[in-house]
Order: structure tokens, then C-alpha cells, then sequence
């Protein structure tokens, strides 16, 4: 077997899941679910609908490059939301199979073992980006992310000589635990370098589409590309989803847009790896790409419940509001697993402890003494968790 398989971390999940396995259920207490980053507003019935009207369609082979209808939708999409002059459907997008499986691919397709590699990637982080990297033959270089560098990756802590050997840079705006959103100013920085040292950019904003603000969407990646007049996207691809923009994460839809030249390479990538996407589920796609109101009142949705609970919450922990996303990235007054094992035993809610999501380097690990905790479950639900999250507090 590929000797790389044994370098690969076990899941958060899987580790949640051992951390708990001692508890007993507190009686009396309904367990509520905030660790993992799974929607549970229903999915928009006009997804729905599109899915089954499709199904005949199951009789034919699905072509790696999408429908035209799809890839056209998802173009669309994007220069309305992105105010962006235009996007080529031809050879500026493809669907996936969700960002997650594209997300990994994509190091599969984009570094060359035969030099070098390295891939930078943000600590916290989607383990995918460090999977990715590992199975590629490549060597991860994790940026610290912390509330004390306002969660930005100091792209200035790696010298020259580390730049060299960069490949690809995996950034995640919004990002995903702490919601923050990559700034203008550190676009130009990360294009200068990757002009520079010639590297790629996966800039993975599956999140984009959770925000507060109506009047102040999340900047993404091509939108910063053309505000800084850069031609063709040149080394950057982003990686979209309907997940959690259309409450459908089992749908396993979304996409991958920018640079013609990158994305010829991992569409010929992608013919051999067989992600395409089912005739049904590329006609839901366009369906949804198309329809702006279901994720407006997505929105609101979760607007409502960061509302109310982040100051329930921040009477026992210290937290903030995040820029976008659904998450609160929560500091553990102790040891961030001990608080979540503590927190389930007395309180059935469960959520994930920062450790999980990072990596120690050098002595320093940025996830250790936070929690992240997913406003996913409905408003009723979040608000009674956050009421036994300060109560918890107060115990200890
Ligand atoms: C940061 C980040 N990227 C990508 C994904 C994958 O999303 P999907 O494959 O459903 O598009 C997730 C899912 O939780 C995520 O948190």
C-alpha cells in the first residue's frame, strides 16, 4: 500500500468521537449537536424538484467538464456576485463533486514531485488541505492563524529559501474555524509572491455565501484578482460550493473557477480520477446557482442565531462575532479537549475541540485552549446550548 496512507491524521471527527465514547448521557437533557459544520436548514424545495424532475437523465454517462447549462450557471453566478466584467463557462469553471474532493485533487494535479514541493496551508485548518499535500509527495507548511495576528496567515514568517520550494498555497476566506475574511491588501501580497516564486493558489470559499451584512458580502478571490487588474485569473483557482450556500451538502456539488491554463490540466486530472457529477445533480445545480432568495433567507437564518447566542455565549467564554461563516471560535477558560469531554458529560452539547483542527509546531499549537462551535442546529436548539454553555461556565 502507499506508505504515504500512514502519515495521514485521523479525522477531527473520528477523534471527537473517541474523546466522548466514556460519557454518559446526562438524563433529562435533549444532546445537541455543534461540532461538525453540516447544515440543517432544510434544503430549498426548488433543489429539490430539479433533482427529481432530473432522474431520467441517470440513463446517460455524465460528461468530467459539466453540462454547458451548469458551467454557464455557475459563470453567471459569478459575475453577479463578484461584479467581476466576465467569466468564460468554457474554460474558466468545472463542476465538482463538492470543494472538498476538488480541493484534494487539486494537489494531486498541481505539484511536481520531481522538485521540491511544499504547500502552505493555514493552522487551524480543513484537514483535506494537509491530506492533499501529504498524498502529493509534499511537504506541509502550516501558517499559524491566532487572535493575536488578527487570524491572518504572515505570509512574512517564510524567507526566501522556503518560498522557493512552494508550489501551492492554500488559503480558506472565509475561513473556517474563525471566520475571517482575506483583506485586498494581502491578495496583492499573496499574488506578488506567487508571481514571484511562481507557485499556485487554491483559495477554497466555501463559506462565502454566510455572511451577516447584506451590504457587505465577503471579497473572494477572482473579485480580488480584477480589482487589481490582474488578466485571466493567472495562478489562482477558487473553489465554490452549494453546501452550505443551498443547504445541500449531500448533494455533493460545487466548483472550481479562475486560471484557463490550471484548469485544462486538472480537467485532463479529472477525467482519471471520474469525479463527475450525476446528470440530476448537475440539473439541482443550475437550479440553485441560479436562485439568490433561498440564500438570502439562509442568511438570515443564521443571522438570527449569532445574534442571540454570541452573548449568551460570551458570558462564559471569550468569543467574538466572526466577519462570515457559521462558526464561533471560542477561548476554553482550560485545556480545550478536557472542556469539550467536561461540557458533553454535564451539558449533552457537543462541540469540537480547537486541538483537533490544528497542528503543534515548534512548541505552538493555535488551536489549543479554543472550541469551535457550529450555529448549525435550529435557533430554539443553539440558544438552549448557549444557556448550558454559560451555565457550564459558572461550574467551572
Ligand atoms: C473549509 C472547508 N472547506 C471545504 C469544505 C467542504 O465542503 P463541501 O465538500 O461540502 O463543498 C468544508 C466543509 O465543512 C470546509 O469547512
Amino acid at each position: 500500500m502507499n506508505p504515504d496512507l500512514d502519515r495521514l491524521q485521523p479525522y477531527p471527527f473520528e477523534r471527537l468521537r473517541r474523546l466522548l465514547a466514556g460519557n454518559a448521557p446526562p438524563p433529562g437533557l435533549t444532546p445537541i449537536n455543534l461540532s461538525i459544520g453540516e447544515p440543517k436548514h432544510p434544503t430549498p424545495r426548488l433543489i429539490l424538484e430539479a433533482l427529481t424532475a432530473a432522474a431520467p437523465s441517470l440513463s446517460n454517462y455524465p460528461a468530467t467538464q459539466g453540462t454547458d447549462a451548469l458551467r454557464e450557471a455557475i459563470a453567471a453566478w459569478l459575475v453577479r456576485r463578484y461584479a467581476l466584467p466576465a467569466v468564460d463557462p468554457a474554460t474558466q469553471v468545472l463542476p465538482v463533486a463538492g470543494s472538498r474532493e476538488a480541493l484534494f485533487a487539486f494537489a494531486q494535479a498541481v505539484v511536481d514531485r520531481s522538485r521540491p514541493a511544499r504547500v502552505v496551508m493555514p493552522n487551524p485548518f480543513y484537514q483535506i488541505y494537509e491530506g492533499a499535500a501529504l498524498l502529493a509527495g509534499a511537504e506541509p507548511l502550516l501558517l499559524p492563524c491566532t487572535p493575536e495576528n488578527g487570524f491572518r496567515m504572515d505570509f512574512e514568517r517564510l524567507d526566501a529559501a522556503a518560498w522557493a520550494s512552494v508550489q501551492l498555497v492554500y488559503v480558506c476566506t472565509p475561513g473556517n474555524p474563525h471566520g475571517r475574511v482575506m483583506p485586498l491588501a494581502e491578495w496583492r501580497e499573496l499574488f506578488a509572491l506567487a508571481d514571484r516564486y511562481g507557485f499556485v493558489i487554491a483559495s477554497d470559499e466555501c463559506y462565502s455565501e454566510i455572511y451577516f451584512d447584506e451590504a457587505a458580502p465577503p471579497l473572494g478571490g477572482l473579485q480580488a484578482a480584477a480589482a487589481l487588474g490582474r488578466q485571466g485569473f493567472e495562478r489562482l483557482v477558487v473553489f465554490g460550493s452549494l453546501s452550505k450556500r443551498s443547504n445541500a451538502p449531500g448533494l455533493r456539488s460545487g466548483f472550481v473557477a479562475g486560471d484557463p491554463s490550471i484548469l485544462r490540466r486538472f480537467l485532463l486530472y479529472r477525467t482519471y480520477h471520474g469525479a463527475a457529477l450525476g446528470p440530476p445533480v448537475q440539473a439541482a445545480s443550475v437550479a440553485a446557482w441560479r436562485d439568490e432568495a433561498h440564500v438570502v433567507d439562509n442568511r438570515r437564518l443564521y443571522a438570527a442565531k449569532f445574534r442571540q447566542a454570541t452573548p449568551i455565549v460570551q458570558r462564559a467564554l471569550r468569543t467574538a462575532m466572526p466577519e462570515a461563516a457559521f462558526y464561533l471560535w471560542a477561548r476554553t477558560p482550560i485545556d480545550d479537549t478536557e472542556y469539550a469531554r467536561r461540557l458533553h458529560a454535564a451539558c449533552a452539547v457537543t462541540v469540537l475541540p480547537g486541538s483537533f483542527l490544528s497542528r503543534s509546531r515548534d512548541g505552538f499549537d493555535p488551536g489549543a485552549g479554543f472550541v469551535r462551535i457550529a450555529l448549525v442546529a435550529a435557533e430554539a436548539e443553539v440558544i438552549e446550548a448557549a444557556q448550558r454553555i454559560a451555565e457550564f461556565g459558572r461550574s467551572l
